[in-house]
């Protein structure tokens, strides 16, 4: 296993769903169910992927891009309508054994554990799915129990739980079987910040002690700031940039924040420039990149000011702003 060059890698993935098309009014919802009519729609249309052992990728991209769709073809869920993918060396959707016991996804908004039983007996039924020795058991749920502080939720039944303590006991399950390479596919959605923050400890030390290889679709930001070694984004079911978050930043954000602490009170900022906030005694203006030096220089000649701080535009902006572009 350790000479693959890639744990996930994908040529031209596709796939494209095909429904019956909705007839409207009562009468069409029950002619639809016959219809021939169908409608296709194409989710993910061609991507290429190569996440080697070990990395921690961010898979970004708004609502409805495909991100999921390829997580469900990443782990085997569905099939795809083109190209090709290899998890492991394996094809994910001949779902073979060997494969199985080694790969993970987690979907924030869908559980795998049983709602009206403990956390634990889930855990144990997973154990004997992936044919886990019981001493390896022992050992690593006791581990993962520990560092996600679930002692004392584990035994009692799940819909009891909170959501960002279900969640948890959903990654316990998720990792049971020590996988090589998990799929997460919003594991943080919803939870408070206690609780995302401690998934994200949990999965950074998770990538660093094991060398799981991690792909993350999440739409919090600081997840991926604080996990990710490098990005894909896909839009549209195509893929629209691959690189780290720093490259990302400087290829789509082609602007720069000057923020600035005056000594006094100054009227008519917006005379000076592009004003993106102003709340006194910081006013922080908004400059072309390739502007930053001679703009700053300019602010600090013709305003009274004590500080001043070049910063980055923030990344939920870049996303953003990516996104509107690629539509247009
Ligand atoms: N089971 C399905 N049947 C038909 N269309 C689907 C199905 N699942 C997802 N889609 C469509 O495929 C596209 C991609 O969805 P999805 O992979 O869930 O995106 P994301 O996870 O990035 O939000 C969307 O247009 C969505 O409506
Ligand atoms: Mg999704």
């Amino acid at each position: 296993m350790s000479q693959l060059k890639y744990a996930v890698e994908t040529v031209g993935l596709q796939k494209t769903y095909v429904t019956a098309k909705k007839l409207p009014g009562v009468m069409g919802g029950i002619k639809s169910l016959f219809s021939t009519e169908k409608t296709l729609i194409p989710a993910v249309k061609g991507i290429d992927l190569q996440i080697t052992p070990g990395e921690f990728v961010g898979f970004l991209g708004p609502n409805g891009a495909g991100k999921t769709t390829t997580l469900k073809m990443l782990s085997g869920i569905l099939h795809p309508t083109g190209g090709t993918a290899t998890v492991l060396g394996f094809e994910p959707w001949r779902r073979n054994q060997e494969m199985l016991k080694q790969i993970s996804l987690v979907m924030g908004n869908k559980m795998q554990l049983w709602w009206d039983l403990p956390a634990r007996d889930g855990f144990r039924v997973l154990k004997e799915l992936y044919e886990v020795p019981d001493a390896v058991y022992a050992k690593r749920a006791d581990r993962l129990i520990d560092i996600l502080d679930l002692k004392d939720k584990v035994d009692v039944a799940v819909r009891k739980l909170s959501l960002g303590e279900r969640m948890k006991c959903e990654l316990v399950a998720a990792l049971i079987h020590q996988p090589k390479v998990v799929f997460l596919d919003e594991p943080t959605i919803g939870l408070d910040v206690v609780s995302q923050k401690r998934i994200r400890d949990f999965l950074r030390d998770l990538n660093q002690t094991e060398g799981t290889t991690i792909l993350l679709t999440s739409h919090y930001m600081q997840d991926v700031q604080e996990l990710c070694d490098r990005v894909v984004v896909i839009d549209h079911g195509e893929k629209v940039f691959e690189g780290t978050l720093d490259l990302m930043a400087a290829q789509f954000a082609d602007s720069r924040r000057v923020r600035l602490t005056l000594s006094q009170p100054v009227e008519n900022l917006e005379t000076h420039g592009k004003v993106v906030l102003n709340e006194y005694p910081v006013v922080v203006f908004e400059v072309l990149r390739q502007d930053t030096a001679r703009r700053t220089a300019e602010l600090l000649q013709a305003l009274p000011v004590v500080d001043v701080a070049i910063e980055e535009v923030e990344m939920d902006e870049i996303l953003r702003d990516l996104f509107t572009r690629t539509a247009a």
